[in-house]
């Protein structure tokens, strides 16, 4: 039998898509390596964000090229937001490769692949006849836990981001079929669904006028489906957080409380220049509405240091919202220039030992922010969903609170399960617990 590898780079939507891919590669009769050493049909599926996964996936390819060399009939496929981004030099870069493909065109890597008898296939891009990979095969990696796409493309403005040239304006799926699909998961075994979309929350819109619809009510039809116990979302945009959601948020008892609420920045006037369309008052406002409506809430965000201009007394503002909000959780990023976007022809790019300087302290304040949020959670009994055994102590085992905290804890549980922990001891990052009820003796 044939065999096929893939290495995923970038987000959840990535990883949802190489989902996708394993399904399809299996369909043509591939079974899954173990490892990129045993297989014959290498697949990247490419993140590029930032700089930092170009130069990772430049790194793996270099070694895929050269086991290419051993044996000739290894084939090299490159899919994901690089590959979009390279269209047009990536064979040149590359001559190795055989067939590349953009994030929308996933549903065509079959044909490129079989018509090309694993090797010959040039596939193509293009943001014109993308399609939603919602009815093909999937291969998921956990029996309980599933994504969703809702949406695809983002048509967000964002001067630093290169997302919405490389996975085009933004398509609502139908309601219909992600209802549709959520069912047939639910029947499946899966407990906890995480909706997926570039910005969730203004899902729906491009549906007018056939459809008049919003996120608020999908998370609601989401929630009467039988058997789901969780749902999640990432990511909402926040100038698209409305009233609606967030009475949906707080009325569905499936849907967890918590919200990754990108902020990017605590200063107005970077925002403004980021082009996020809100003013740090108006999303600290938000952050009130959502935690006045739903108790207990955990928020978690993005954040980009170094972005061009930023003076220290604009980090200063973003070190300031990460106190005022209090986030249990954050990504942090420095500001890396990608070309095409605006921000990478601003003047007055910051200098590297700046950006590094400002990364360190953000770190430094969103760690401590985290470790008291965590801390405060010491002696709660919280449900948790098991996933498996701890990474770092297998004699114990991990899972995640509705907060979205991962917990460690000791006890007696089935991955899959949901069941009450009790919190012992908190890091910036994670619980440990005891399983307050243990399984019927
Ligand atoms: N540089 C640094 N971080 C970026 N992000 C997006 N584009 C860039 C960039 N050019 C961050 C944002 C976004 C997250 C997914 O990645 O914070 O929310
Ligand atoms: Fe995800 Fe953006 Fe990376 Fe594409 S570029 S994989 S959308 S993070």
């Amino acid at each position: 039998m044939r065999r096929y590898h893939v290495t995923t780079f970038g987000c959840q939507m990535n990883a949802h898509d190489s989902e996708r891919i394993k399904g399809m590669l299996e369909e043509l009769g591939l079974g899954e390596a173990t490892d990129a050493e045993a297989a014959d049909v290498l697949v990247f599926n490419t993140c590029t964000i930032r700089e930092k996964p170009d130069t990772k996936f430049a790194a793996y390819l270099g070694q895929a090229i050269a086991r290419k060399r051993e044996r000739p009939g290894t084939v090299i496929a490159v899919g994901g937001c690089y590959a979009e981004a390279q269209r047009e030099r990536l064979f040149d870069l590359y001559p190795e490769v055989d067939v590349a493909f953009g994030p929308g065109s996933i549903p065509h890597l079959g044909e490129w692949l079989g018509a090309g008898g694993f090797g010959v296939a040039r596939g193509s891009f293009g943001l014109d006849d993308r399609a939603f990979a919602g009815e093909l095969p999937m291969h998921r990696e956990r029996p309980f836990q599933a994504w969703v796409q809702i949406s695809m493309g983002c048509n967000s403005k964002c001067s630093y981001c290169i997302v919405p040239a490389v996975r085009g304006r933004e398509i609502s799926r139908r309601p219909g079929e992600v209802v549709a699909e959520v069912t047939r998961l639910a029947a499946d075994g899966v407990r906890e669904v995480t909706l997926l979309g570039q910005n969730v929350n203004s899902w729906g819109r491009d549906l007018l006028p056939d459809i008049r619809t919003e996120f608020g009510e999908l998370l609601r039809a989401c929630d009467a489906i039988d058997g789901v116990e969780r749902i999640r979302f990432t990511s909402p945009h926040p100038k698209d957080f409305r009233a609606p959601v967030i009475a949906a948020m707080a009325e569905c008892d499936a849907v967890c409380e918590h919200a990754h609420l990108p902020l990017q920045s605590g200063s107005t006037r970077i925002l403004k220049a980021m082009r996020r369309t809100y003013t740090r008052e108006r999303y600290l406002r938000l952050v009130d509405e959502l935690r006045a409506a739903v108790p207990d809430l955990a928020l978690t965000t993005d954040l980009i240091v170094g972005f061009p201009g930023e003076t220290e007394a604009d980090f200063r503002d973003t070190l300031a919202a990460v106190e005022e909000v209090g986030y249990d959780a954050a990504f942090t990023f420095v500001y890396s220039p990608r070309a095409g976007t605006d921000a990478a022809s601003m003047e007055d790019q910051i200098a590297d030992d700046v950006k590094r300087d400002r990364i360190e302290r953000l770190v430094e304040v969103v760690q401590r922010v985290a470790q008291r949020c965590n801390e405060a959670r010491v002696g709660r009994v919280e449900e948790v969903l098991v996933e498996g055994p701890s990474r770092t102590d297998p004699a114990l085992f991990r899972g995640r609170t509705r907060r979205n905290t991962t917990v460690n804890f000791t006890g007696t549980a089935e991955p899959g399960e949901l069941v009450e922990v009790r919190i012992e001891a908190a890091t910036s990052t994670t619980l440990r617990g005891a399983q307050a009820v243990a399984a019927a003796a």
